[in-house]
Parts: C-alpha cells; structure tokens; sequence
C-alpha cells in the first residue's frame, strides 16, 4: 500500500505541473536579416504575440542587426508595422509600449568588425538597463553562405561562449545546406563556435500544433497504435500542397525546387513521426534517437525514374485568378529546370514498416493549399457483402489534417439506411476549433519561446538533417542528369507522372 503524502506535501506541485504556463527568463533575441520577410511576418509578430500573451520577461530585449542606416527608432517603426499587419493577438498599446523600450539596431554588414563590437556593447547595455542578464540568442535568418561569416565574428568578438550563469544560443533557419556535404560543413562551422546543446535548428513543422498532436495521437492512446504497422496499414500518403507560387522568391526558390524547400525538412520529419517507434520519453534526446532511427531505415525504391516525379507549374488560373506559369515569373531564369512539384516513393526498411510505400508529394499552385498525413488501412480480408453493395466503398483511412483545417479524420464504411445492405464511406471528425476553445499559437511563437527556455524537443538535430540530405540526394542527382520537371497547370493537382505513379502501385493520390 502506498503512504498518503506528508502532510504539506503537494505531488502535484512538486513535480513540474504542466498547467503553469512556461515564461521565459531574463533574456534577449538578437536577429540577424532583420529586415527580411520571414523576420517581418513570422518573428516580429511572434515576439510581440509572445509578450501579449505574458510568456516573456519585463526586460525582454530585441536587437535588429542589416545593412541599413537606420536609427533604433526606425527599427522600432518596422516592427510596429509588422505586429500591426501580421500578429495574431490584438494590439495593446501598453504591451507595445514596454516591449519596445527594449529595441535596438545595430547598422552594419557581417564581416564589419567596428559592426560586431556596436553589438557587444548594445548587450552589455541591455544587460545593465534592461536585465537581460547576459542571455541572448542569436536568430540567423540569412542565406546559408552568411552562416559560417556570423557565427565566426559571434566568436571573434566574444559574443558566443555561455557562461557559468548566463547562456549564448545559435537558431538557424532552413535551408540547412543544399545536400550532404554542405549541410556537413555547415554543421563543423557551427560546432566550432556553439555546443551542440546550443544550437537551434528551426524547421517551423515540428511548432504547429497539429505536428506536435501527432506523438499525442500515437502514443497517449491506445486504439491507433496496435494498427500501426505493416500488418493493418497499406500505405501512407503525406501531402503539403500550397495554392500560392513562389511570390517575391525567386532568388531563394530558383535552383533550390520544392524537394529541397521543404521535403528534405518538412516531410521527412513528419514521416518520421508518423513511423518512429515510442520514445522512453518526450526530452529531446530520446526523440532524436527515434527519428534517427526511421530516418535511417528509409530506403529509396531502386528505379527512381519510376518511383519519383518532378513538376514545373505553367500558366493557368487559381482561384478566379490568372496566375504566371513558373518560367515567366520574375527573376526565374526561362530555361530553369527547378521543381515547384516533388513526389518520391520511400520505404522503411524495419519490422514495423518492411513493405509499406510512404509516398510524399508537395507542390506550389495547386488546387488548394492542404497538409495532411493519411494512413491508409488495408481492406478487408474478406467481405460478405455483395461487390455491387460497396462500390462507394474505399479503404479505411486515418487522416491527421495538418492545415489549414486542423484536426483528425477517420474514414470507415457504414450502412446506408434503407432496406437493403448498401454500404459507404463516412467520417468521423475532431476538429480544433470544436473541441477546444484555446486557439492554436502560430509556430514561430512556440519555437521561440522553446529557445528562450532552452527547451530543444521540437528542434532536428543536425544527425537528422544529416540523414535526411543522405535520402534526398541520389533524388535530386538523378533529377538533375535526367530531362526536365513535367509541366503541370496551375490550379491542378500536378503532373499527369505523379497520378501513374501511384496508379501502376494500384493506389491513387487523395483529392484533399
Ligand atoms: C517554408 C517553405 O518552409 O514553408 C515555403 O520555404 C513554404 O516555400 C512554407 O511556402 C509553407 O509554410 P506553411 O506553414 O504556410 O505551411
């Protein structure tokens, strides 16, 4: 028999209780292409919504640092801009007005020395004024070729060592390299300067919500998991389609393509949550080890030409909208052979997935912009109904809606009321905003309020992107020796390739 507790001794408040909310210490955020897009829409926005939201300390500091003239004032206007035009809480003038007590911009170029010690002594004043007790982080949000000039000035001008009391940390926007050994060097640069432990890589996935639910779905229930293998599952399809083409990117976009814009990261991770095995716990460690794992199991099939396809969107119309085909945007060079549409066919070489085909797709302009897991279940060993009775019958999925409709569908064959034995699909649905009155926090949110706490669960380590390159590349060499993308019109759901693709496997894609 177990004791009662003694007396004063509350269990629940003594180990961490999840309900409290997780506020960020002393600290500061020093961000470098600042005045870039991702910065502009996603992390000025997070930090104002992090603050609203009570998640950050009084003298939470935010440091601007590019190549523009500006005063701390000017930095100031445009972060006003960006939280008015894109944060998800409403705008409190009295949040506002204590964040932005905290703002400073630091004017220079990356290899400028005279640069890096104005932001030494941005810190040190920061540290005095504002408390931010020598903890900062370091945002990159720079093409990769920068990384390796801002990480050595960080430690050239002694901004990058944490100390006994107070810690330096690296985040890193994707792309993480554009193969293996490029995202190899780029880690040795990196670890040079930072400790593993103090470095974060972003891949803006693992924050949403829906991405997180998934380890939830598996692994604190128990009538999904005994399904989950070969012996129940035909096969999984994992599907990020986006309406929108490649707006202001070119220069990012072009010569990249869809597969290393987002499946090398996206798709891969969310691959490996969906197969990974149950982790000993949530911490970041024993995570890793179990997408390491998968990842490493993943297999390309031997023919790649019949097993991947590529495609390049051509003029069409989307929405009630004309839309440019790929080739006469601006800034794409009119012979460009970069994919705006990837599907590969992948196979986990393990005992839980030996013999069931993952089949990843992606693509800019197509029909609509969804992100959904399905696993799709077996049939039926044997039916007893009559073929003509379940003709509307398809196979029982599990659907895990990633955006923009969040939630979880499951698909099963029900009786038709009537007088006789017909049978049809249907759903069963759980939806976000039904079932929960909270609205989700935009990812950037949770990610950097994660680095804040230094918290590294939803962050790859640099093994995965790693592993991940190994699979991707005999893709993309392949790709780049043979032909060129299948064209494929916009508003549609890609290349003709990708359907037989799927049809000579006796599968078809998902209309989402
Ligand atoms: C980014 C890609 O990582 O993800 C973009 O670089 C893509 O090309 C974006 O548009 C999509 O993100 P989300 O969160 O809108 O699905």
């Amino acid at each position: 028999m177990t004791s009662p507790p003694a007396h004063g001794v509350n269990p629940l408040r003594d180990a961490q209780d999840r309900r409290l909310p997780r506020i960020a210490g002393p600290s500061g955020l020093v961000i470098f292409g600042v005045t870039g897009d991702l910065s502009r829409k996603k992390l000025m926005p997070a930090v104002y919504d992090l603050a609203n939201r009570g998640l950050l300390p009084p003298g939470f500091s935010l440091v601007g640092f590019a190549r523009r003239d500006w005063e701390d004032e000017d930095f100031a206007q445009v972060v006003h801009d960006a939280v008015k035009e894109h944060a998800r809480t409403p705008f409190r003038e009295e949040v506002w007005q204590q964040l932005a007590e905290g703002f400073r911009f630091v004017p220079g170029e990356f290899s400028d020395d005279e640069a890096f010690d104005t932001l030494r002594t941005t810190m040190e004043e920061l540290d005095k004024a504002r408390g931010t007790g020598g903890n900062f982080a370091f945002y990159l949000s720079v093409p990769p070729k920068f990384f390796p000039t801002v990480v050595q000035q960080l430690k050239k001008h002694g901004l990058s060592d944490s100390t006994a009391d107070s810690w330096r940390r690296a985040v890193i926007e994707k792309p993480f390299g554009h193969n293996l050994a490029s995202a190899q060097e780029l880690n040795q640069v990196v670890h040079q300067v930072f400790r593993p432990s103090d470095v974060f890589r972003i891949d803006h996935y693992l924050g949403k919500e829906t991405v997180q639910n998934i380890l939830a779905l598996r692994f604190a229930n128990t009538m999904f998991e005994p399904l989950w293998n070969r012996s129940y599952v035909d096969h999984v399809q994992i599907t990020m389609a986006e309406d929108i083409g490649i707006g202001g990117r070119a220069g990012y976009y072009d010569g990249i393509g869809s597969a290393r814009d987002v499946i090398q990261n996206h798709l891969l991770q969310l691959l490996a949550l969906t197969a990974m095995e149950e982790p000993a716990s949530f911490d970041a460690k024993a995570l890793v080890t179990e997408k390491l794992k998968v990842l490493k199991a993943v297999k390309l099939p031997p023919d790649l030409g019949s097993h991947t396809v590529r495609g390049q969107y051509t003029h069409g119309w989307q929405g009630g909208e004309e839309v440019l085909g790929y080739l006469e945007e601006e800034g794409i060079n009119p012979r460009s052979k970069t994919d705006t549409y990837a599907a590969v066919k992948l196979e986990i070489d393990n005992r839980r997935w030996a013999g069931v085909p993952f089949y990843l797709r992606t693509g800019k302009r197509l029909g609509r912009r969804v992100t959904e897991i399905a696993v799709v279940f077996q049939r039926a060993p044997y039916s007893p109904f009559d073929t003509t009775d379940t003709q509307e019958l398809g196979q029982n999925a599990l659907v895990i809606r990633v955006q923009p409709d969040e939630g979880v569908t499951i698909r099963f064959g029900s009786k038709v009321p009537g007088t006789s034995m017909e049978i049809r699909d249907v759903t069963m649905d759980f939806a976000y905003g039904e079932s929960f009155t909270e609205s989700s926090p935009e990812a950037y949110e949770r990610l950097l309020l994660d680095v804040l706490l230094g918290d590294a669960n939803l962050f790859p380590r640099h093994q995965e992107v790693e592993e991940s390159w190994r699979i991707l590349d005999p893709i993309e060499e392949y790709w780049d020796k043979n032909g060129r993308p299948e064209p494929y019109t916009a508003g549609t759901w890609g290349p003709r390739a990708a359907d037989e693709m799927l049809a000579r496997d006796g599968r078809s894609w998902r209309r989402p």
